[in-house]
């Protein structure tokens, strides 16, 4: 006898047993326990999380006397619910995978191997007679990946697929009085398997909480809350749509954000009803004030609750409008993902991410892609975010070896499927003001399925817009189909791109970018790009960055240093690498610098400098700016000359000149900084909402070295070495190579490895395409090749060392060709000049400069250039012009792919111990201290890979590559790719 069914093995069979999807809510016993709304306080909320006996099986169809299963269990494991099996304590289970775009398995749908991996889980759970009798147990899976068959005693009592959605069942009839076993058996894959291809982890098991729902027998069973505001805003209109089991007289009261009542009343809804409210000029929620009403349902024994937020979302002229004005969406997407527990997100964490994103200014947030627990919608609800709901729907890996993307979306039989996920997705969470986009699912094409999904939303709920990708004018021959889809999405299209569609008056949907600035690894660095755009254009709605936080899988113990893994870490094949580490927030939700970059260029106000003095202008839509100050400083060569602060109240959209004055001549920059006057839930009174650094004037003049009586210069030769001394200092040279090989004073080495040039950096995830031409022409293995050293006494004053040298690879003629100069003259100074021609054969370079070692210093060094985070030419918005003291340890930034990391753009000076490295001109340098050099970073795949020396390593760079976002987003744009084919450069070294 079989006793498991084959319905994992057909997309047309898609739930056994379970209710019609509903709008996610939890019944109370009482209206305090329903205003507080932790459901776990709830006296009809029964959890069934916590331990749970598992076992795994490598495959489906091999279990063998299944009869038995679960009747003895003692030699069975144990496994938390929720959770994913491949992540338990010491991976015992089958391996965590991760693949973006390749299906884990063959592609030939409905089909999946032979031998699906498996877990069963087994509980006991005690039922009274009075609780089986007298009222209704439901059952919740709220996310199971990939499907599940569940028994209760012995008896099949419910089937579903769709991982990031709920399943419910009614179970009365398979209780008894007393012990129930209940049995769930979760398939790792199932027809449904197609439809999930999302770029992830793949992980199985009951990943979300499942409990159970005690009610009565007459109920609610679904409520369709709106309200909008009406007549021009002079009212708001709630209507509460409600779906009973049975009938009876429903109870309401809407309450508004104190709990005051402002509207109640007692409705006999039989079936289904309407229970319908104005109010006068209602308090309007939005991103910028997240107001909300509560309206409350009393029927029979149960108080049920749902966030209520008067906004209007529409289209016009092109633009997205909420409560009439052209909003920003300043999003991110972000993955359900933890490093510890996979997809098994606590409320802890979905708070702490939703705290971090408003904290540095987002305010949108796509659930890519795929719904995510229904507790998150609530606080965005409550914190204001603007949120893309996505439906679990990606079929990207049909695109693989010359395939259609779109196979199953174009194809009816599988429209079911489609049509399911599409009614999960909206019937769970239409209640929530903050979902203003229902999205059709990502990466799976277009075809009818999506057309048939969109009619249906559209039919079920006309007051939110849709979006699709993969519908949108150049997956779809140039043809906008305004029918189906309301904005243009992209996912990183060049900012050309944006601004040539927003001129193009074919189109008129508004311009969303629901994927740009893949902030994969030391990036991304073109934020300002589209913002610059977006800016100015109202039809440019914002856009989504690829994506909040790095997915990796703690391994080790450690606390302190914990290890990540990524793809191909478990030996999982296929796999993506560490494609999967792309965030703004490291796994552990520590800040990374891009997210830096994003608070800034998501600021809620914008500033620009004018002669008469500062303009700062609002960007918001809806608030004052009662709750921002703005601290402001001039410094002028890295020495503060003035500074204040100021309190800007201004109205949305609305800007103010203040008048500053500027000091004459030298380095001037503004520096601004924006603090919060009130806490919030997410920060602090006094902390930083965000940082501009605005330059004034950059005059930059080399000084003149100390008014000493000059010191004479002298040379001794000998075979092998140039020996130079000027007072207290010594140089010496080799003169086979040319190099300068020591730098003492006072008995003492200030270097420990001599000047060489360089132009590697360790490959940053954004170079991760054009790095093939660095290979190609062997910048990863340059030889050094002095062709003739020179000495000369320059009027008897100066001593002279230069060299004529090449840098080549094996088989390839000489990428470099160049000369160094090293300089020592009377007044105690060095200049180091390094002229240099590179070869046509080669595109772009890494970067362009000089690196030496020096004993690691006992204590900080300090460097005028862009700090006090890494910077580059393109990555620079979180940092400033200024004076900052940092280490060789302090100023590395760790990126779990080592890679190149915490370089100064436009440094003008460093103070190393015992020597000031000065650039010759305005232009400055790129400077970077670190205990690695860049082969060392190059070589190791993972950060606890790395053992720092023992030296400190120094960078000067005449040129440092710009970041952008190449790792997925267009090429580095031209302008910040060192393609040059000639240097001069120079600087120069003071002595103390
Ligand atoms: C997009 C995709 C995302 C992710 C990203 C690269 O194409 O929608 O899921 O794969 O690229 O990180
Ligand atoms: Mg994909």
């Amino acid at each position: 006898m079989k006793f498991i069914p084959d319905y994992h093995k057909t997309q047309s069979i898609l739930h056994k047993n379970c209710e019609a999807p509903r709008a996610y809510f939890i019944p109370y016993e009482n209206r305090e326990k329903a205003e507080k709304n932790r459901r776990d306080d709830s006296a009809y909320f029964i959890s069934m999380c916590g331990e749970w006996s598992f076992r795994y099986y490598p495959s489906v169809s091999r279990i063998e006397n299944f009869n038995e299963w679960g009747f003895d269990i003692s030699g069975f494991d144990k496994i938390n619910v929720p959770s994913n099996w491949q992540l338990a304590k010491g991976f015992p289970y089958d391996k965590p995978q991760y693949t973006n775009i390749n299906y884990p398995f063959p592609l030939d749908p409905p089909f999946t191997p032979d031998d699906i991996p498996c877990g069963l889980y087994v509980r006991d759970f005690d039922f009274t007679k009075e609780q089986i009798r007298d009222s209704d147990i439901y059952i919740n899976f709220e996310g199971v990946d990939s499907c599940f068959y569940m028994w209760i005693n012995g008896e099949l009592a419910m089937y579903s697929t769709v991982s990031h959605g709920t399943s419910e069942a009614k179970i009365n009839d398979f209780l008894v009085e007393g012990v129930n076993r209940f049995k769930i058996l979760v398939l790792k894959w199932c027809a449904g398997s197609y439809l999930e291809d999302q770029d992830k982890w793949r992980l199985s098991g009951i990943f979300r909480e499942v409990y159970l729902l005690r009610r009565p027998k007459e109920n609610i069973r679904d409520v369709f809350v709106k309200a909008e505001p009406i007549r021009n805003y002079a009212k708001g209109k709630m209507t509460a749509e409600i779906e009973m089991r049975g009938g009876g007289t429903v109870e309401w009261k809407l309450c508004d954000a104190r709990g005051m009542k402002v509207a109640g009343g007692r409705q006999d809804i039989n079936g289904e009803g309407v229970i319908e409210t104005e109010l006068d000029a209602p308090h309007l929620w939005s991103d910028e004030d997240p107001y909300l009403y509560t309206l409350y349902l009393y029927f029979n024994g149960e108080y049920l609750r749902f966030n209520v937020g008067f906004r209007k979302i529409m289209l016009y002229r092109g633009c997205v409008l909420i409560n009439d004005a052209t909003v920003k969406a300043k999003g991110v997407n972000r993955h359900e993902m933890d490093p510890e527990n996979g997809y098994a997100v606590s409320e802890a964490h979905m708070l702490r991410d939703l705290h971090i994103m408003k904290a540095h200014n987002i305010n949108m947030v796509r659930t890519s892609h795929y719904p995510d627990d229904p507790r998150f919608y609530d606080m965005c609800d409550r914190l204001g975010f603007y949120v893309v709901d996505e439906a679990d729907i990606e079929t990207h890996g049909f695109e693989v070896g010359g395939g259609n993307r779109a196979r199953l979306s174009d194809d009816p039989e599988w429209e079911e499927a489609y049509m399911d996920r599409a009614r999960r997705l909206v019937e769970r969470d239409k209640n929530h003001p903050c979902v203003i986009m229902w999205s059709l699912g990502n990466e799976s094409g277009y075809g009818c399925n999506q057309k048939a999904m969109s009619r249906a939303i559209r039919g079920r709920d006309a007051s939110r817009l849709i979006h699709y990708e993969g519908g949108n004018t150049v997956q779809n021959n140039n043809v906008q189909d305004t029918e189906n889809i309301d904005t243009e999405s992209h996912m990183y299209p060049t900012p050309e791109y944006c601004a040539e569609y927003l001129r193009n008056k074919n189109y008129t949907l508004p311009l969303f970018l629901c994927e740009y600035c893949h902030a994969m690894g030391n990036g991304p660095g073109d934020l300002a790009a589209y913002w610059e755009i977006a800016n100015k254009s109202p039809r440019f709605f914002g856009g989504c960055v690829w994506e909040f936080c790095d997915h990796a899988i703690k391994i080790g113990e450690s606390r302190r240093r914990p290890k990540y893994a990524y793809g191909g870490d478990f030996g999982d094949k296929p796999n993506d690498g560490n494609f999967c580490v792309d965030g703004l927030v490291f796994p552990d939700r520590r800040i990374g610098t891009g997210m830096l970059e994003v608070r800034n260029v998501y600021s809620p106000l914008l500033f620009e400098k004018r002669s008469a003095g500062l303009v700062i202008r609002s960007r918001r839509y809806f608030t004052d700016t009662s709750d921002l100050q703005v601290n402001w400083k001039i410094e002028q060569d890295g020495k503060t000359v003035s500074s204040g602060s100021i309190s800007p109240i201004l109205q949305p959209g609305e800007e103010k000149l203040f008048p500053l004055d500027f000091p004459d001549g030298g380095c001037v920059y503004l520096d601004l900084t924006v603090v919060r006057r009130t806490a919030t839930d997410y920060a602090q009174t006094g902390s930083v909402v965000s940082t501009s650094c605005i330059e004034i004037s950059r005059e930059y003049k080399l000084p003149e070295p100390a008014k000493e009586e000059p010191v004479a210069v002298k040379t001794a030769l000998s075979p092998d070495l140039i020996a130079v001394s000027c007072g207290d200092l010594g140089f010496t040279f080799d003169k086979v190579s040319g190099s300068l090989t020591g730098i003492i004073r006072d008995g003492r080495m200030l270097i420990s490895s001599a000047p060489k040039v360089t132009v590697w950096r360790a490959p940053t995830d954004n170079d991760r395409i054009v790095k093939g031409s660095w290979y190609n022409v062997g910048l990863d293995r340059l030889n050094y090749k002095c062709y003739v050293t020179k000495d000369e006494y320059n009027g008897a004053a100066k001593a002279v060392v230069s060299s004529l040298f090449s840098l080549g690879a094996d088989s390839l003629a000489p990428a470099v060709r160049g000369r160094t100069t090293y300089t020592v003259s009377p007044d105690r100074t060095l200049e180091i000049r390094l002229e240099a021609d590179i070869a046509e054969s080669v595109y772009t370079l890494p970067r362009f400069g000089i690196q030496f070692a020096i004993p690691s210093p006992s204590e900080d060094i300090s460097y005028f250039g862009y700090g006090p985070y890494e910077s580059y030419a393109d990555k620079r918005l979180a940092c400033r012009m200024g004076v900052f003291e940092t280490n060789e340890q302090d100023n590395f930034e760790s990126y779990i792919r080592p890679q190149e990391n915490g370089s100064h753009f436009g440094t003008l000076w460093v103070k190393l111990p015992g020597m000031t490295l000065r650039a010759a001109d305005e232009k400055g340098f790129s400077f970077n201290i670190s205990r690695f050099t860049p082969e060392d970073l190059t070589l190791a795949a993972h950060d606890w890979e790395l053992k720092p020396r023992e030296d400190a390593v120094i960078n000067i760079d005449a040129a440092m590559s710009g970041i952008g976002s190449h790792s997925c987003g267009p090429e580095l744009a031209e302008r910040y790719r060192i393609s040059q084919k000639h240097f001069d450069f120079k600087f120069i070294i003071f002595f103390d």
